[in-house]
């Protein structure tokens, strides 16, 4: 993964639990993580909200597909140690489609995810989102297709520790520019469904395992994307939390008809899904 360590500025809040965003705004240093914090300061610094012109650059997008990818390969190099980690991968995700993929640990299930969603460049092939190519993107512009298409739930949940359940769930639609008020509305209306409307101000740390994993869910279906990227949702959480989150995660993206591609080690879980993929010599191959 590629990342970096900025100072950032963020409507905060420093009062505890009870918080609210207008408190005055505070400098802090986040730790480097690849997520819809992340975007907001480099959009915000760069005052793009509301001047994107990537739509214009590229091909008329094809609705009917959300992501695209073709011949994509990854390679690291660590100075002088290249390690190729996937090649030739070809991807078709159609428009409300849920696919999973699974592998072993290390085969490269993270990095596809990471390359699809724009968050990390990929050394070979092309990838289009809503046919948009990831690659013809300046930094700024990605940050703005990943708010506004794509929500992220990570291996790790990544939520902002620093701030409350609601905070969180708000965020990628303070990123877009919203008024507080209405992205608190949205942000509470999702929360509802994933069962955490009592714990709207709870901060970060104060949440069970599988309550955290659903504060993620939700910040990731909060904007509505196009698709949802999602790496091992459930895979921290014991089997009959995990059966609850999973079930409700398939049914939010269903009831959304949001494309969604589910890393998961769980091949039960895999199975639920229209197509199963694995990755295997570092080729992505359709299982089911
Ligand atoms: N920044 C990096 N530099 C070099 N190698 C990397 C880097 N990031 C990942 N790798 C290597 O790429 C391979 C694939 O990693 P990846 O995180 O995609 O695996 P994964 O399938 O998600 O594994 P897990 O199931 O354990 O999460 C691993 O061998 C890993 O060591
Ligand atoms: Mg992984």
């Amino acid at each position: 993964m590629s990342s970096n360590h900025e100072t950032k500025t963020l409507s905060s809040s420093t009062e505890g639990r009870g918080s609210s965003f207008n408190s005055s705004f505070k400098s802090r240093s986040l730790d480097s993580r690849p997520s819809v914090e992340n975007d907001k300061a480099s959009i915000q610094n760069q005052s793009i909200h509301h001047s994107s012109h990537f739509h214009e650059m590229q091909d008329a997008p094809n609705m009917g597909v959300v992501l695209e990818a073709r011949g994509l390969g990854k390679t690291y190099q660590d100075g002088q140690i290249k390690v190729e980690v996937l090649k030739d991968v070809d991807l078709t995700l159609a428009a409300g489609e849920l696919i999973a993929v699974i592998g072993a640990s290390g085969i490269g299930k993270s990095t596809l995810l990471h390359l699809l969603g724009g968050l990390d460049k990929y050394t070979a092939g092309e990838v289009r989102i809503q046919g948009h190519e990831w690659k013809l993107q300046t930094e700024v512009q990605r940050c703005h297709l990943r708010n506004e298409k794509v929500g992220f739930v990570y291996q790790l949940h990544h939520l902002l520790p620093e701030f409350n359940v609601l905070e969180n769930v708000c965020m990628p639609l303070l990123i877009a520019g919203e008024k507080l008020p209405a992205a608190a509305e949205k942000a509470t209306e999702i929360l509802e469904k994933v069962g955490l409307a009592h714990r709207l101000r709870h901060r970060i740390g104060e949440l069970s395992g599988g309550e955290r994993q659903r504060t993620a869910i939700a910040r990731a279906l909060v904007k509505r994307p196009a698709c949802v990227l999602a790496d091992e949702p459930t895979g921290n959480l014991d089997q009959y939390t995990a059966e609850k989150v999973y079930e409700l995660f398939v049914e939010l993206n269903r009831t959304y008809k949001t494309s969604l591609i589910m890393v998961t080690h769980d091949m039960r879980l895999a199975e639920r899904l229209e197509k199963v993929y694995h990755i295997v010599d570092k080729k992505l191959e359709r299982q089911r």
